[in-house]
């Protein structure tokens, strides 16, 4: 395998490799790359739903999404489609899956299906190169720090994204909130990030609704100011998987008129510390 670097801290293609064809060694190298990295890209790939699952697998048990739509036979993948005549996308603005659970997801592998003949691509940075920017005393600071993550504004059945867009999406009931450390120490690697995203942070543990949403948009501008970004073009074959820990993901929507599909096999992680 060789790894080559999309950005000087985010992300990198890994060539010479069919993912259906590992032995427990690649694994491991894969597995830290993929931990040290934030997001592993690569091409040419040819994973049925049964080779995307056995691949995820090897690193953790599946946790299935709650409220995206199953793959038709296969309940443990999350379908991301977006149809011509829809508007909205899944995706579309900055997050990190799952961070609303207690244990959020270790990552997400995701699988190009059916692609529009333009667009679509996705982007991703690394949450640990914004902590450059702050001094000792913000840091430590910052470390004292918890936040809430909700999905009531996403997935609810009153307010929630899926209702207001034509996106179809399962289960509002299951909706829920966690909290975690603002920073938070990667379980594999032990290297800090900065743990808030823009579509689930909905404030800080112990502030007021409005000084909370105040510090959750001052750490969030903090990251889209100083992270480096990462455009993926998918084509077909084209698998990425990115750690949900240290990175954020979005999915441009700029294809209306077109169909996109992709295969979502998210991975368990455990509660995060400090
Ligand atoms: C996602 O947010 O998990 C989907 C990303 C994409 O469709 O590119």
């Amino acid at each position: 395998m060789r790894f080559e670097p999309l950005s000087p801290r985010c992300g990198s293609e890994v060539h010479d490799v069919d993912l259906r064809q590992l032995d427990d060694d690649d694994i491991a190298v894969l597995d830290r790359a993929w931990a040290e990295r934030g997001l592993l890209v690569f091409r040419g790939q040819q994973l049925d739903p049964d080779d995307h699952l056995a691949f995820a697998r090897r690193f953790a048990e599946v946790d299935v999404n709650k409220f995206f739509t199953p793959v038709a036979g296969h309940p443990e993948i999350a379908e991301v489609r977006k149809e011509p005549g829809q508007l909205t996308n899944i995706g579309g603005g900055w997050h990190t899956d799952h961070s609303y659970d207690a244990a959020p997801a270790r990552g997400s592998i995701l699988v190009a299906r059916e692609l529009p003949p333009t667009g679509g691509d996705t982007e991703f940075l690394h949450t640990g190169e914004v902590l450059g920017s702050f001094d000792d005393a913000e840091l430590a600071e910052l470390r004292t720090v918890r936040a809430r993550h909700s999905n009531h504004h996403v997935f609810g059945a009153q307010t929630g994204y899926a209702v207001e867009t034509d996106i179809e999406m399962h289960n509002p009931e299951l909706t829920g909130e966690a909290v975690h450390p603002v920073i938070v120490r990667h379980p594999e690697t032990g290297e800090e990030s900065l743990y808030v995203n823009v579509a689930f942070t909905v404030g800080i543990e112990g502030e007021d609704d409005e000084t909370g949403k105040a510090t959750v948009d001052r750490l969030i501008q903090a990251i889209a100011d100083h992270s480096t970004t990462v455009r993926l073009r998918w084509e077909p074959g084209t698998v990425a998987m990115w750690d949900n820990r240290n990175t954020w993901h979005k999915a441009h929507n700029d294809y209306h008129g077109h169909r996109r599909v992709m295969h979502r096999v998210t991975v368990a992680g455990s509660e995060l510390g400090a």
